[in-house]
């Protein structure tokens, strides 16, 4: 499987596994361990989790499966966030708000690696924009992190393009990321122009939902259906599933973009997987920007 290299000490998987709903699964800790084992078996070794996933039951959920072989740490990369205090019977928030204090980063980033039975996080993510942010503040704590090795790298996730770019600064350009959400439903980030600012920096992003959350395929979606039959011709002209074809949309963006699959099913993944090896013609990587009927071409 290609490596997108993101700095000195950090490499993933161009396809990356989603953890978000991984609680939900009704899986014991031997079943995810199976599944864990047989995507890296295909190459997909990056897991992408967060602290709030799972009602912040997440982390653990997969630390138990690394607490069960821990000859797994060495072939994987871990990416988790923070940011988010979310309403939650366990935690004393009033209201889900965002928290990107020095004091929450520190704390949130001790909290995760004891929840992922690791002493080091590969990829730390601010997971969504806060309206309250220190850029300042947010660089030195992961700055910090860095420094005393409990994070090998750092980035933001759901930034805008003049966000990222403030945070960028005051980090000294160490962002190595930005995980946005795209699939042919959802063109916010070209937009906004977050993904030529990418370009400009040479910073890869990752993209979640690439499918949607499986709302491409969902016949009571009328924006989907007519994205379903467009990745339903191309899949019959390029021999392949029409999730292979949503992948491959994605991979195709000269960002050299890193989508995360969020099937429970290493059938779908295999999908995900195909994609590497396809290559869209232009006018079909159009045909598929245009399907929703949300996007014009003048
Ligand atoms: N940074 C953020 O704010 C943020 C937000 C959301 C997600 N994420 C990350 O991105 C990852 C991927 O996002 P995602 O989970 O939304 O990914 P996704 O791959 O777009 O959606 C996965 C979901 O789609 C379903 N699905 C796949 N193919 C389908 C089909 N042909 N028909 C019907 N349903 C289908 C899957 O069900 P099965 O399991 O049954 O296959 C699964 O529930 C997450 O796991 C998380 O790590 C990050």
């Amino acid at each position: 499987m290609e490596k997108i290299q993101l700095s000195k000490d950090v490499s993933l998987s161009r396809i990356i596994q989603g953890l978000w709903h991984i609680t939900d699964w009704n899986r014991t800790t031997a079943e995810h361990y199976e599944f864990i084992k047989a995507c890296i078996e295909l190459g997909v070794t990056s897991f992408d989790t967060a602290e709030i996933y799972g009602g912040y039951e997440g982390e653990a959920c997969f630390g138990e499966v690394l607490k069960l072989d821990p000859s797994l740490r060495s072939q994987i990369q871990i990416i988790t966030k923070t940011g988010i205090n979310m309403k939650h019977p366990n935690r004393p928030y009033t209201i889900s708000h965002y928290d990107t204090s020095y004091d929450k980063i520190i704390w949130s980033c001790h909290e995760s690696l004891r929840k992922l039975n690791t002493d080091v996080i590969d990829l730390y993510l601010v997971h969504r924009e806060d309206p309250m942010i220190d850029h300042e503040e947010v660089a030195r704590a992961l700055n910090d992190l860095k420094a005393q090795g409990l994070i090998k790298a750092y980035g933001v996730s759901n930034f805008d393009p003049f966000k990222f770019e403030a945070l960028q600064a005051a980090t000294g350009n160490q962002l190595v990321t930005n995980q946005i959400e795209w699939n042919p439903l959802v063109h916010e980030h070209i937009e906004s122009g977050m993904l030529d600012v990418l370009q400009m920096h040479h910073v890869h992003p990752m993209i979640w939902s690439p499918l949607a959350q499986g709302r491409l395929f969902n016949p009571d979606n009328p924006k989907a259906v007519k994205v379903a039959a467009v990745l339903n011709e191309l899949a019959a002209k390029y021999k392949v599933a029409p999730e292979t074809i949503a992948f491959a949309y994605i991979l195709m963006h000269p960002v050299k973009a890193m989508p995360i699959s969020g099937s429970s099913q290493i059938s779908r993944l295999k999908n995900a997987i195909a994609a590497l090896d396809l290559k869209l013609d232009r006018e079909d990587w159009y045909k598929i920007y245009i399907s929703s009927g949300d996007k014009r071409l003048r």
